[in-house]
């Protein structure tokens, strides 16, 4: 505060920068800038605008009341309750996983050839299964999950993204209430393994869904459960795309081999890590 009594918003924002640095977050002027225009109702990109502006005190309060929860480590997904994924918007909540950036990835890749029914096995927020549709307007396809609460989260972010007509979500232990064949399956499965779960980001570990991050164990168990069921809900040529994590590759690689898929290959992300297993039913 000046002498004169009057706060500013570079102030405030420094003081929530240092608040958020103390409590070992990193970048914590990115997340301050964020949180601070959810408060105020403003783009990102507009907070360098009000910097200079005197700061009323009902506003700081609301303001430095996120920040608190930031600094227990609460993700800004949750917060501000949405995440931007391949350039849209999804509603986020404490029952799905935060859309994850390296996901845009498995996008890529299966926007690499054309297809009409898409299965999504976990579907979680429906950020993969959503964002295909709207990328593929003659598109049509199903997003299951075990989670009914997920399933609530992406039947809104179906009616957001704007395709909910062309999608149905169900609830499902991976293709158990399933039948039918699709040309594209795709699947982000929960692979990190039981020891691996005690060193993840406080963000990652005390809020977001056990089911969505570990299936247990290895971490294989899902691509097992994928891959055996796989044959009979592919179309002759259709794909299987699975996100993995960056030790998976050789193991799922070998699990599509035994399945019976063709021109398995395993594709980097763009740090150089193996983050995506393709194959083909060659029937
Ligand atoms: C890693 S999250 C992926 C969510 C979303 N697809 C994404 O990429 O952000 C894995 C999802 O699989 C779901 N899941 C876990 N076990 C399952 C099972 N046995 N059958 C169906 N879905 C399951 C979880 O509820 C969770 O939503």
């Amino acid at each position: 505060m000046n002498p004169g009594g009057v706060v500013i918003w570079n102030e405030v924002l420094r003081g929530a920068a240092r608040e958020l640095s103390d409590a070992g977050i990193d970048d914590p002027m990115r997340d301050a800038r964020r949180l601070l225009a959810h408060s105020l109702g403003i783009a990102a990109d507009r907070v360098t605008l009000f910097s200079s502006d005197i700061a009323g005190a009902n506003e700081v309060e609301g303001f430095q009341g996120l920040i608190r929860r930031r600094a227990l480590r609460e993700p800004v997904s949750h917060i501000v309750g949405s995440r931007e994924f391949y350039g849209r918007q999804f509603k986020v909540t404490p029952d799905v996983l935060d859309p994850r950036p390296e996901t845009e990835h498995l996008i890529e890749v299966a926007l690499e050839q054309s297809f009409e029914r898409v299965l999504d096995l976990g579907t979680g927020s429906g950020c993969i299964l959503l964002t295909l549709l709207a990328e593929r307007m003659q598109s049509s396809g199903i997003g299951i999950d075990i989670s009914k609460a997920a399933l609530g989260v992406a039947q809104d972010n179906a009616v957001l993204i704007g395709v909910a007509k062309r999608c149905e979500l169900r609830h499902s232990d991976w293709f158990g209430q399933l039948a039918g064949r699709f040309d594209l399956i795709v699947s982000n499965p929960p692979y990190v393994t039981l020891a691996e779960i005690d060193d993840l980001a406080p963000e990652v570990r005390d809020h977001e869904p056990h089911i969505a991050l570990t299936p247990g164990g290895d971490g294989l168990d899902a691509y097992r459960a994928i891959t055996a069921g796989i044959i009979a809900h592919l179309t002759p040529g259709g794909r299987l795309i699975v996100e993995i994590g960056p030790t998976q590759g050789s193991d799922v690689k070998e699990m599509f081999n035994a399945a019976g898929l063709h021109n398995i290959r395993v594709a980097k992300d763009l740090d150089q890590r193996d983050r995506v297993v393709i194959g083909n039913n060659p029937r």
